[in-house]
């Protein structure tokens, strides 16, 4: 069991979702957590504490005038020996109160007087979480250490759709373990780009493709969450920064290339997940280019440096690792590759699975042959691309 003895305290807000709570309480239990539940005023309104006590076998907390508490600083103590604090749901008003520091109740004065790390899972109509003072609120404890696990998009309980609905309970639980998992690359430097590059035609136009970053961004994350120190070189993309990662952007596969060249030397192992751009154009013009009517017009394209198979051939290489996006035929064309670019693991996928979307199908090819990580979330298999990579490495990388 994932959590066997790890000591959490789950914080419920007030909010619709709230119900959520109690099926997450009971997925936490069964991996073997000890969950200690406190709620604020407002959670008690959506879910009884009697429902959360029978669920997580304990007492429940809610007042922080309760006589069993507020004796002896008693407060703090119930947060004191816990692993992790969970806020699920969090509501915009609970992260306000976070962003300030303010501990007017419980369940905040818990979370600001913790030494564990927190996570929480905001929750929340869609213009509650686009308003600006919560951007701000969220953008302010995600700078102070806070992990923010979603929210998602899709139908709310009010009727509107869109960013606000609060990850499904297996996925919480899964950004939980994540969290609490041995940090297997602890003390690692980790390299990772992500994303398209972008190939200038004129000075508005270019070629690219259509590669969301989505895949090498959830690579960054699962590393920093393994214990590494991660820089995350980037092509453009509209995607948030993982929490704890040291991102750099770049346009061009030129200038991911000087950007690698100058990271790869310090790191331990490299991960090459951005579709970079395989040819560029060999004269971009200077001037934003004038239709010539009825004629067809050539651009001269020559190849970009293989970033890849220069980092894979460098004195003291970090361990390499290349992403195959293929149309078929992937153990084929991944065995080529490895050979190739003299890289020790592939991970393949059929690029229609992969584009665009959340979820994925990865296989992992390396001198012990073919690794099946199976279908389903960016994260979840980047997460057990990172825990294989771990088993992998040689000592001392
Ligand atoms: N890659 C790279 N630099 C390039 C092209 C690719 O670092 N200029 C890396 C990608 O990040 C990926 C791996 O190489 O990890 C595989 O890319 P792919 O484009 O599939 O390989 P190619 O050698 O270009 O083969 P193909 O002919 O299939 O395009």
């Amino acid at each position: 069991m994932a959590l066997t003895g790890k000591k959490l305290l789950l914080g419920l807000t007030g909010g619709i979702a709230a119900y959520k709570a109690a099926e997450l309480t009971r997925r936490l239990v069964k991996s073997g957590a000890d969950v200690r539940v406190a709620m604020t005023d407002g959670a008690t309104r959506f879910i009884t504490p009697v429902t959360m006590q029978a669920l997580s076998g304990q007492p429940v907390w809610t007042d922080l005038w309760d006589p069993r508490v507020s004796d002896a600083m008693g407060h703090i103590e119930l947060s004191r020996d816990r692993e992790l604090i969970a806020v699920v749901p969090a509501s915009a008003d609970f992260i306000a109160k976070l962003a300030n520091g303010l501990a007017d109740d419980l369940l905040s004065s818990l979370c600001l007087a913790r030494r564990c790390p927190l996570l929480v899972a905001p929750s929340m109509n869609v213009e509650m979480w686009q308003n600006a003072a919560t951007q701000r609120n969220v953008a302010q404890i995600r700078e102070d250490g806070v992990v923010i696990a979603g929210p998602a998009a899709g139908d709310q309980a009010c009727g509107e759709i869109g960013l606000g609905r609060m990850l499904e309970p297996a996925q919480i639980a899964a950004d939980i373990e994540a969290l609490l998992a041995p940090k297997a690359l602890a003390g690692k430097r980790v390299l990772v780009t992500a994303g398209p590059t972008q190939e200038p035609v004129d000075p508005v136009r270019v070629i690219t493709n259509s590669s969301s970053g989505k895949m090498g961004y959830a690579v960054a994350r699962a590393a920093h969450e393994a214990g590494a120190k991660v820089t995350l070189i980037s092509g453009p993309v509209a995607l948030a920064t993982p929490p704890g990662v040291a991102r750099i952007d770049v346009r061009t596969a030129e200038e991911m290339f000087a950007a690698v060249k100058k990271a790869a030397p310090g790191s331990d192992v490299f991960v090459s997940v951005a579709a970079v751009a395989d040819y560029k154009v060999k004269h971009p013009s200077p001037r934003k280019l004038k239709k010539v009517n009825g004629r067809a017009v050539n651009l001269e394209l020559v190849e970009n440096p293989d970033i890849l198979a220069y980092v894979a051939g460098m004195k003291n290489a970090p361990y390499c690792v290349g992403f195959a996006a293929e149309s078929e035929d992937l153990a084929r064309n991944a065995a080529e590759k490895r050979a190739k670019k003299n890289v020790p693991l592939i991970a393949a996928n059929l690029a229609q699975d992969a584009v665009g979307t959340d979820d994925n199908a990865i296989k992992l090819y390396d001198a012990r042959g073919e690794h099946d990580l199976g279908r389903g979330p960016k994260l979840e298999l980047a997460r057990k691309l990172i825990a294989h990579l771990a088993g992998v490495l040689p000592s001392g990388k």
